[in-house]
C-alpha cells in the first residue's frame, strides 16, 4: 500500500460531503480543472451535495471540464438508461457547467477506434484529469473495466460480464435490454489521473473493497491497481468497511 489516505463517513451521504470536500478544494485551486466523473448509485450523493454548493454560492462549475468513465455500446444520449442522460439528470442540468465541456463517450459510435482516440485526445488537450471520481462494481471493476488477464490501456470497448448485466438490469425493464458492451475509460487513462476519489458505500461492497485495497494487485479485480496510484483518497461508509483491517 502506498499512498492510501482513507477517510471513514457514518453513512452515504456523509460520504458524499466528505467528496465533495474532496472536489471544492480542486475547484477552488483550479477554477478550470478537469474532473473525471462516474455512475452508479454511490456518486449520488455527492452530485446532490455538488448542486447544493454550487446553489449556495461555495461552488463555480463554470468553468470547470469533465469526462465520465463510460459509456453503454448503442445507446443514444438521451435514451433513459444513458449515462450521458444520467449525468445530465443528476449534475450537469443543475449546475452552470458549459454542455461543451463535458464530454462522455458515444454510445453510437460508428468509428469506434477513432472515437476512443479522440475521448483520449481531449482529455489530453484538457491537461489531463487533475481529480477522478470512481465507484466500484462487486467484482472489482473500475468504469466499466472488468476482470480480466491483463489491465486495459485506454479508452476502448469492453465486453460486459453477467455479473455486471445482472447487477445493472434493475435500471431496465429487462435482462435482455442490457447492453452486452460498453465503451471505458482504460485503466491506463484511470491510473494518469493527477488524483483519485473513490466512494463505497454499503455492506455489499466491504468483501470487494477488502479485496481491492488489501488484496493482491491482479486484473482478476480491476481496482486494486489503485495500490499503485499515488494519490488516492477512499471515502467509505461504516458499512463497506466492516472488513477493513484496523
Ligand atoms: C456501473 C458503472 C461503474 C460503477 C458501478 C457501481 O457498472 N459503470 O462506474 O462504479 O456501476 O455502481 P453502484 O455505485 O450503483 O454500485
Amino acid at each position: 500500500m502506498i499512498h492510501l489516505k482513507v477517510m471513514k463517513a457514518k453513512n452515504p451521504e456523509e460520504v458524499g460531503k466528505l467528496a465533495a470536500d474532496q472536489f471544492e478544494l480542486a475547484i477552488h485551486a483550479k477554477p478550470a480543472c478537469v474532473i473525471g466523473l462516474a455512475t452508479g448509485s454511490t456518486p449520488l450523493p455527492l452530485y446532490r451535495e455538488l448542486i447544493a454548493r454550487e446553489k449556495a454560492g461555495k461552488l463555480d462549475f463554470s468553468r470547470v471540464r469533465s469526462a465520465n468513465l463510460d459509456e453503454y455500446k448503442g445507446l443514444a444520449p438521451d435514451h433513459p438508461q444513458s449515462y450521458r442522460r444520467f449525468m445530465q439528470e443528476n449534475l450537469f442540468d443543475h449546475i452552470s457547467i458549459k454542455p461543451e465541456n463535458t464530454i462522455v463517450p458515444d454510445g453510437l459510435a460508428e468509428d469506434v477506434d477513432a472515437m476512443c482516440a479522440a475521448y483520449e485526445k481531449k482529455i489530453e488537450d484538457w491537461g489531463g484529469v487533475d481529480v477522478q471520481l470512481l465507484g466500484i462494481g462487486h467484482d472489482g471493476h473500475i468504469g466499466f473495466n472488468e476482470p480480466s488477464n491483463h489491465f486495459t490501456q485506454m479508452t476502448n470497448e469492453v465486453k460486459l460480464t453477467a455479473m455486471t448485466r445482472e447487477a445493472n438490469k434493475r435500471f431496465f425493464s429487462s435482462i435482455d435490454e442490457v447492453p452486452t458492451a460498453a465503451y471505458t475509460m482504460g485503466i491506463g487513462t484511470v491510473m494518469a489521473a493527477k488524483k483519485i476519489v473513490m466512494v463505497i458505500t454499503g455492506e455489499d461492497k466491504a468483501e470487494i473493497l477488502y479485496k481491492a485495497f488489501f488484496g493482491p494487485v491482479t486484473p482478476k479485480v480491476p481496482a486494486s491497481i489503485l495500490q499503485f496510484h499515488p494519490d488516492v483518497t477512499l471515502i467509505c461508509d461504516e458499512a463497506a468497511a466492516k472488513l477493513m483491517p484496523q
